[in-house]
């Protein structure tokens, strides 16, 4: 590819090394469709005829039939891919169309630069990636949104320091999730929108050479525009990292999730019984269920944040424009892209079939003075200070407490002793659908609340 200027031959161990190819052969469609594009431009600038268009496009097209891509075969390097001497993707892609049209090959790469050409792969590639996980979080979200449908009325405790705080509905809860999948998918797709210019025509760093028609290239690749500037083109990775953060962030997103399916699987919680389908026994300890896939998936949700780092350390420091040390961040954005395809390949499906213990749920949501703020609203609603208020029902507790007795079996002549602004009524203000249709807030666990929350995301999600 640059061998004029040069005497020696290359050290044949650097030359092994120094290859991208191994990694980059995965770029082999989006290659092809930006040769394409690219061989659309230079032919509206004179250097083709609409015949030899037409035969580069055809070759083209061969290239990538005969070197196909298995979508099933996942990250496994293809037969062709280990027998070439290419250094890089598109050293790949000349070499082989020069073996399907001859010397016309070699004008390809009039007006063009590998510089431009990487940023552009990438550039396709993790559009693509964007749009797949986007189809899996929407997956997911039905998974969850189907699941707190099915929960109905029931309850589980929310905590916060992990200590019992109030009961919520088990729909409130997996609604949580479902928010932070929507904030995810409007992540990725702001994402794909500042991403999508197209850097073809950018040259090796000052600018295509050649009078080249960079909209060509751009509306061809479906990009929104060329990139306006040439030097920040060939050495921009930001898309590169924000796909990467955007993963880092949704990783650990699906990373608590999964703590917490992890924590209420154990007999201490007994919130749910882990999908066998989805879990694994001990060969040394025959009673064992093991929740392999919650902690696969916290665990991998270290390597989506490990990406992202090396992305931004990879770019920070590096003078302007194109530099080889660019070559390294493949390999990170093609990790998370796999990474979250096949945490999503399971995910939504082992989401649908955990089965709840709504009993056990229920007990720990109503035992322990859950309805304690409950409790202390009913008394700030009869003209009780609410600072005044929390005392007076932390006294109740307290004589809970040592009466093993829960609030609701404490006496009304007890309670009128501690204050008397207790009435008959408060019995039914601390009821376990008192205790939730209190909270009568946008966002709230009101059961009405919920219900319209829960409707509200699924049609944000179909807009979305
Ligand atoms: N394989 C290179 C990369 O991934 C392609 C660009 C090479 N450009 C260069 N000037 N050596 O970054």
């Amino acid at each position: 590819m640059w061998s004029g200027r040069f005497c020696e031959p290359l050290n044949s161990a650097f030359e092994e090394w120094q290859r991208s190819f191994p990694i980059d052969w995965r770029l082999l469609p989006q290659e092809v469709a930006a040769s394409k594009a690219h061989a659309r431009a230079i032919a509206a600038a004179g250097i083709l005829t609409e015949a030899e268009l037409i035969t580069m496009h055809g070759g083209l097209d061969a290239v990538l039939a005969n070197n196909p891509l298995h979508a099933e075969t996942g990250g496994f390097t293809p037969t062709w891919a280990k027998a070439t001497n290419a250094e890089d993707i598109h050293h790949f892609v000349e070499l082989e169309l020069t073996k399907q049209i001859g010397d016309l090959a070699l004008k390809l790469h009039t007006g063009r630069s590998r510089n431009e050409q990487i940023a552009t792969d990438m550039r396709l590639f993790i559009r693509d990636a964007i749009d797949n996980t986007i189809v899996g979080l929407r997956h997911w979200h039905e998974s969850l949104t189907t699941l707190a449908a099915e929960a109905g009325d029931n309850v589980i405790p929310s905590y916060t320091h992990l200590q019992r705080a109030e009961p919520v509905l088990v729909a409130h809860w997996l609604l949580a999730y479902a928010s932070m999948i929507e904030r995810d998918c409007s992540r990725l797709a702001d994402a794909r929108r500042r991403g999508n210019y197209c850097p073809l025509g950018s040259g090796a760093v000052a600018g295509a050479t050649l009078a080249l028609d960079r909209t060509i290239a751009a509306r061809e690749l479906q990009f929104t525009a060329p990139t306006p500037n040439s030097m920040d083109a060939t050495s921009d990775r930001d898309f590169m990292l924000e796909f990467t953060q955007c993963l880092a962030t949704l990783g650990i997103h699906i990373s608590r999730f999964a703590e917490e399916l992890t924590l209420y699987s154990t007999a201490e919680f007994g919130f749910l019984d882990l999908p066998e389908a989805f879990s694994t026994g001990s060969s040394a300890m025959p009673q064992k269920k093991n929740p392999d896939l919650t902690e696969l998936i916290r665990g991998k949700s270290g390597r989506l944040l490990g990406n992202a780092s090396a992305v931004a350390t990879l770019i920070k420091g590096l003078p302007l424009a194109y530099n080889k040390d660019l070559q390294e961040g493949q390999e990170p954005v093609f990790d998370s892209a796999d990474t979250i395809a096949g945490i999503l390949g399971v995910l939504p499906a082992f989401t649908r079939s955990l089965k709840f213990n709504f009993e056990r749920m229920r007990t720990a949501a109503t035992t322990g003075y859950l309805n304690a703020m409950a409790a202390a609203t009913y008394l700030s609603n009869k003209g009780v200070p609410f600072r005044k208020a929390h005392e007076i029902v932390g006294n109740a507790v307290r004589l809970g407490i040592e009466t093993e007795r829960e609030l609701d079996a404490i006496t009304l002549p007890e309670l009128q002793q501690l204050s008397p602004a207790f009435g008959e009524d408060f019995f039914a203000a601390i009821t376990l659908e008192a205790t939730l249709d209190c909270h009568d807030v946008i966002g709230g666990t009101a059961r009405h609340r919920v219900a319209e929350a829960l409707r509200a995301a699924r049609s944000r999600i179909q807009s979305e």
